[in-house]
Parts: C-alpha cells; structure tokens; sequence
C-alpha cells in the first residue's frame, strides 16, 4: 500500500484502543479550529503522546489528540493538531494522518487550515474552498504506486454545493504554501497575488499531494483568519487566529457535518 511500517503498528495500537478496522470519514483540525471535537459524539479521546510511533504537536492552538466517534452514525477519526514542517518533522511525517486513513480505509478526508488571505476580495472568517495548491520549496514523500496528479477542482464544485445546500457560504482559491514558520512580507504576498495565490498557508499542501500519491478521496477548507501581509496595515499575531476560528466554528461545524454525510 505504500505506506510505511509504522503505519501497520499504530493501527495495531489504536484498535486495541477501541477503534475499529474502518472508519467512513477523517477530518485534520486547522490551528483554532479543535472545538469541532465537541461535536462527535460518543468519543474515545488519544492524546498522541500516548501513541508508539507518533510524532508530537507542539503549535499553540493544536491541542495534540485523535478523537475518535459518531456524527450522525458516520464513524469519524478526528486529527486535533497537524505537524508542520517549519516544527521539525520531515515532510514524510507531516503526512502521517493522511496514511493513518488511509490504513483505516476511509471513503473522505476533509483537510481545514488557518491561512492568511491574498485575494483582495476575501473577508477575514471566510472559508475558502482549496480548488488547487501552488508549492515553495516542497518535496514529494516517497514513489508513487502509478503516475499521479493532484486534480481538485471537481471535488471543490461538490463541496460548494453541499456548503449552499446546508446554508454555509463559501469562497473558493488557490492555496499557496509556504514552510513558515514566520509570516510572509509584503512584497512576497504582493507577488504571490500575481502568481495566482489566493490564500497563503503553512500546512495542507503535503497532505493534498500525499492523498493523491496513495488514493485517499480528499478535499481542503481554508479559514480565512487575517489579511496576509500588506493587505491591511494590521500586524499579524497568533491571537487573530482564534479569534476569526471562534467567530466562524458554528458554520465550519455545520459544513464538516455536511461533508461528513454528503462528500
Ligand atoms: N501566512 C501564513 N500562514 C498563515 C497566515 C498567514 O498570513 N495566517 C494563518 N496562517
């Protein structure tokens, strides 16, 4: 399956745990957005310190715990904080919940993020439905089983449609991903406009590219949670981050559900 042994050992580890040999969805919480933990029910709750093989979260806002429950009766294993590159992991272990999935032979998983808006027309709380990625400085994790390539558009026109069929308004873009873990500058957003970016980013890019490379149905929702730099003259802080996740969680939980039932 092109996937590495560890992934077979942590399987083994969470299904003595409880957890079942498949699982419908899985959802990757962006920084801010861990409270849609409280939505699934009926939880079985793994700090991923306790996990062998488990790399650790260290980013403020990413609590560090796969949930695992129910949501309308889909099976769901939530990823509550990712790692990043710009903390230390190799891009191959920046990818592990993707593999985790798919070793639990998910049918979708629904990526979330906090990114920095470059489209002038993008309000801080929108969530920007990712219809492609633009890569800095990235490398793929490993051979692929057959040539692959990263198509998301169609999958962006059915979750906008399910987002108006459940009343939630949604924006749609380019995600340009950087290694972080510092902002960007104003003349670098100035040209990531002109590259095409629409959103700017530090993470979901590899995990766009890894669910590609082994089959593993995914689609990617950024909350717009600041105007990049340069946009406004407003200097960019952690705080804005939750701010704009606890302003947006109700209508982020509501698309998720609908994902979750609907993808
Ligand atoms: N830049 C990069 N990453 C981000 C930003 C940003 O402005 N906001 C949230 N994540």
């Amino acid at each position: 399956m092109y996937l590495p042994d560890y992934i077979a050992n942590i399987k083994a580890f969470l299904i003595e745990k409880g957890l079942p040999d498949h699982i419908d969805s899985s959802v990757i919480l962006g920084s801010g957005l861990g409270d849609f933990g409280n939505e699934i029910e009926h939880t079985l709750t793994i700090p991923y310190s306790t996990i062998p093989d488990f790399p650790q979260s260290t980013v403020e806002g990413h609590s560090g715990s796969l949930i695992f429950g129910l949501i309308e009766g889909n099976t769901v294993l939530a990823f509550s904080g990712r790692f990043h590159f710009y903390e230390g992991h190799p891009f191959e272990r920046t990818v592990l919940p993707v593999q985790l999935a798919k070793a639990f032979t998910v049918n979708k998983l629904i990526i979330s993020n906090a990114a920095g808006g470059i489209n002038l027309d993008f309000r801080v709380g929108d969530l920007m439905v990712i219809e492609d990625i633009i890569r800095k400085n990235m490398m793929l994790s490993g051979p692929a089983p057959e040539p692959w390539k990263l198509d998301l558009y169609p999958i962006a026109d059915r979750v906008q449609e399910i987002a108006a069929s459940v009343g939630v308004e949604t924006k749609r873009g380019a995600y340009l991903y950087v290694k972080g873990p510092n902002y960007e500058t104003k003349a670098e957003i100035h040209t990531f406009r002109k590259l095409g970016g629409d959103a700017v980013g530090m993470s979901t890019a590899p995990e766009l590219m890894e669910a590609a490379r082994i089959g593993v149905k995914a689609t990617a929702i950024s909350l717009i949670t600041n105007a990049a730099a340069g946009v406004t003259d407003q200097k960019l802080d952690h705080a804005e981050v939750k701010e704009a996740a606890e302003m947006k969680k109700n209508e982020f939980a509501k698309l998720v559900k609908g994902l979750i039932e609907e993808l």
